[in-house]
């Protein structure tokens, strides 16, 4: 993805095989910082602090976390550092199902019975192949959800106007991004998009990361309060909302960022097209439905105090924004259930957002 004309991914590595690099996602739109991980610490550290964060991402950095440990264990103990690094991992951020499927991922390889040099290689292979693979996902999700846009485009003849939640951009998954893959493309092809982007509060993944990433790439879009969606849709000026996940249940019920739900029944009670865009590995295929999801609280500053950039200090600066002494509640995400969801757009196509429909794509 572009940023300043150059080329990023969200995670990589530059020459060096102890250092993993990611982008401070905590400081952008203001700043645009690197940030080493050189052990499975630093990058349970990155995905609970939100250095790193969005489903997919998330999963591929514990898997690089994971190859990090192995690569800087002592020699005599390097099966146990791995696994318990894995446990610490897995406990980083419970509501996105990515964070299992890539630790399962490595632990489902581990031999402790052969060499560490040859583990360290293995690991290495896998994390780079696990990023590989949610990169083709992200851009298979394009190639699916275009048709939604470009169908829209072609009966009404305007600007197709999509509204989305938070940041399932390529920040959140290495590349491309889940919801805004579709966008990409679309804009890409020459079909005139315009992206109403949710602030998304409290850490307004929205306003700083979404709008960060359309702008860069020059797609139109307009940033709005998480309160604006209903009332634009009840005035036409939506045509198609599409969210990403951080977990699906097998029944099709949908955990995203806070939020998700208002505006999923808002879309359903005007007949908007609600669309999920979810790679497999956010699919949690154990699960049997969204009330049995962990949804995780966070911490009441996120909530109180805001980060903005000041004009006065140029720099960022944080203010808080309550009276002193109120408390505040922050669950991360809410769960859309199934019947608000229009379909799932995934990298073997779309479906309805049912166990049925599921199963077309996803025998298994
Ligand atoms: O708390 P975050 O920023 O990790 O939440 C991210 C989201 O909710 C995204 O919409 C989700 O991970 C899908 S990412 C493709």
């Amino acid at each position: 993805m572009r940023i300043g004309g150059t080329h990023y991914r969200a995670i990589w590595m530059d020459g060096d095989p102890g250092v993993v690099k990611v982008i401070d996602q905590r400081k952008l739109p203001f700043e645009f910082r690197v940030y080493d991980l050189r052990s499975a610490k630093d990058a349970h550290e990155a995905i609970a602090d939100m250095v790193v964060r969005g489903a997919p991402l998330i999963g591929v950095t514990a898997a690089f976390g994971l190859y990090l440990e192995a690569h800087r264990s002592d020699p005599n103990d390097w099966c146990q550092e791995v696994k318990e690094a894995a446990s610490l991992l897995i406990a980083a951020r419970p509501t996105a199902v990515n964070l299992q499927y890539a630790v399962d991922l490595v632990l489902n390889e581990l031999n402790c019975a052969g060499s560490r040099e040859g583990m360290v290689e293995r690991l290495f292979h896998l994390a780079m192949q696990l990023a590989e693979e949610e990169v083709r996902r992200c851009a298979r999700i394009g190639e699916h959800g275009i048709s939604l846009i470009r169908e829209i485009h072609e009966r009404t003849s305007r600007p197709v106007n999509i509204l989305t939640h938070c940041n399932a951009g390529w920040l959140a998954c290495v590349d491309y991004g889940t919801a805004t893959a579709p966008i990409y493309l679309a804009y890409d092809q020459g079909i005139p998009v315009h992206v109403w982007v949710d602030e998304t509060r409290p850490r307004n993944q929205g306003a700083r990361l979404t709008a960060y990433e359309l702008g860069e790439h020059g797609v139109p879009h307009t940033v709005i309060v998480d309160n604006a969606g209903g009332h634009l849709m009840q005035h036409g000026e939506v045509d198609l909302v599409i969210v990403g996940s951080d977990r699906t249940t097998r029944n099709g019920d949908v955990a995203n960022k806070i939020g998700t739900y208002l505006k999923a029944l808002a879309a359903y009670d005007n007949k908007i097209p609600f669309y999920v865009a979810l790679p497999s590995s956010s699919i949690d295929f154990n699960m049997t439905r969204g009330e049995e999801i962990e949804i995780e609280n966070r911490k009441q500053e996120e909530v109180t105090y805001m980060e903005g950039w000041s004009e006065h200090l140029r720099a960022p600066h944080q203010v808080r924004i309550l009276p002193e002494g109120s408390p505040a509640a922050n669950p991360g995400f809410d769960v859309t259930p199934a019947r608000l969801v229009t379909g799932l757009i995934t990298e073997k196509g779309i479906c309805p957002a049912s166990e049925d429909g599921i199963k077309t794509l996803f025998e298994k």
